[in-house]
């Protein structure tokens, strides 16, 4: 990587891996994939479309990127919100090139509009127009290139069912990473960023990474930039401090994380609570806790979630250093 890439956006692509190999665990997708990938390339034709989901920050994107890298095209990138008109998407579809795919973000926010024209471009390569209105309308069949649409989302629950039947080359949820593939992402960007970081800091951001790339990435910089002002060496002990000027507890949690636990218990008795109302004790937006805090939380066995709402559990009442109630909330 070179240099001179110090700006931080640039800094960001330096660290996306652009290789399989630099793409650390989801191996049970990556295998997948590449099956998929190689059979439509030996048969000439472009694979058939795949649907990415899970929190955010855990590589969805990145592995558009390394789709399309390996068809050898590029990516053309969109997400649901911004395909406003009909127009707009047949512009990104006439446009694609063989080797390209088209890579929609967020594709649980497009419009019901925009899915009816997207259903025949995905099952038979062609656009649908309708041109007039009334009964004179008709519809215009549009032939299209052969495409691949990767599409990602962090709430798979909401797409329609027509659309998540449409991803006929699979659903892959992204799971997770271990601390030891964490690890071995920090180490990797260590050596991109040129920091210098023990073993035992590594170590340390692994374990407070929310188990996700992105996070790992992020930590890392900041213990880096606090290192480098306070002229620390970056070890376990710096690592530690940065995150404390972080509000980054032990297990990773932010504060947010932390006052959704303490509003579960001290507004609503540990719960079971629905995240509307979690929500607004806690003025946050439902989406931010359900897609952003509550997976993660969900992840440790701090909080479950019932049909009736959202539950602390034991192990966040130990975590928060609160007793749980006399009467344990039904599990
Ligand atoms: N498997 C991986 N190995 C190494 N680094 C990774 C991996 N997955 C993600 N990263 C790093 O984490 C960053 C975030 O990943 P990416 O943007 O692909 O996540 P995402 O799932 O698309 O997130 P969002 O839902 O917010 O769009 C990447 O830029 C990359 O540096
Ligand atoms: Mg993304």
């Amino acid at each position: 990587m070179s240099s001179d890439e110090t700006g931080s956006v640039s800094m960001e692509q330096a660290l996306r891996p652009s290789s399989w190999e630099e793409y650390v665990g989801q191996e049970a997708v990556k295998e997948n994939l590449r099956i998929l990938i190689s059979a439509a390339k030996e048969r000439g034709t472009a694979p058939e479309h795949v649907l990415f989901y899970g929190p955010p920050g855990l590589g969805k994107t990145t592995l558009a990127h390394l789709i399309a890298r390996e068809l050898g095209g590029s990516v053309r990138s969109t997400s649901g919100p911004a395909i406003e008109r009909v127009g707009d998407l047949a512009a990104l579809l006439s446009n694609l090139v063989p080797g390209d795919i088209l890579f929609i973000d967020e594709i649980h926010r497009l419009s019901r509009v925009i899915e009816e024209v997207l259903y025949p471009a995905m099952e038979s390569s062609s656009l649908n127009i309708i041109i007039g209105k009334g009964p004179s309308a008709r519809t215009l069949e549009l032939p299209l290139p052969p495409f691949t649409l990767v599409a990602a989302t962090t709430r798979v629950a909401d797409l329609s069912a027509p659309l998540r039947s449409r991803f006929s080359g699979g659903t892959f949820r992204l799971e997770f990473y271990s601390e030891d593939d964490i690890a071995k992402i920090v180490r990797r960007s260590a050596k991109i960023l040129d920091v210098k970081i023990d073993e035992a800091g590594v170590k340390e951001i692994a374990k407070r990474s929310r188990a996700t790339p992105r996070t790992s990435n992020y930590l890392l910089k900041r213990a880096r930039d606090y290192a480098q002002l306070k002229r620390q060496p970056l070890t376990k002990e710096t690592v530690s401090e940065a995150l404390a000027m972080l509000e980054i507890d032990e297990l990773g949690l932010t504060p947010l994380d932390r006052k959704l636990l303490i509003a579960l218990m001290d507004r609503f008795a540990g719960g079971p609570a629905g995240v509307n109302a979690l929500a607004a004790a806690l003025a946050e937006e439902p989406e931010t806790l359900s897609e952003v805090h509550e997976p993660f939380l969900l992840q440790l066995g701090l909080i479950e979630r019932t049909p009736r709402g959202r539950v602390a559990t034991p192990k966040a009442y130990s975590h928060v250093g609160k007793k749980p109630p006399a009467t344990q909330p039904l599990l």
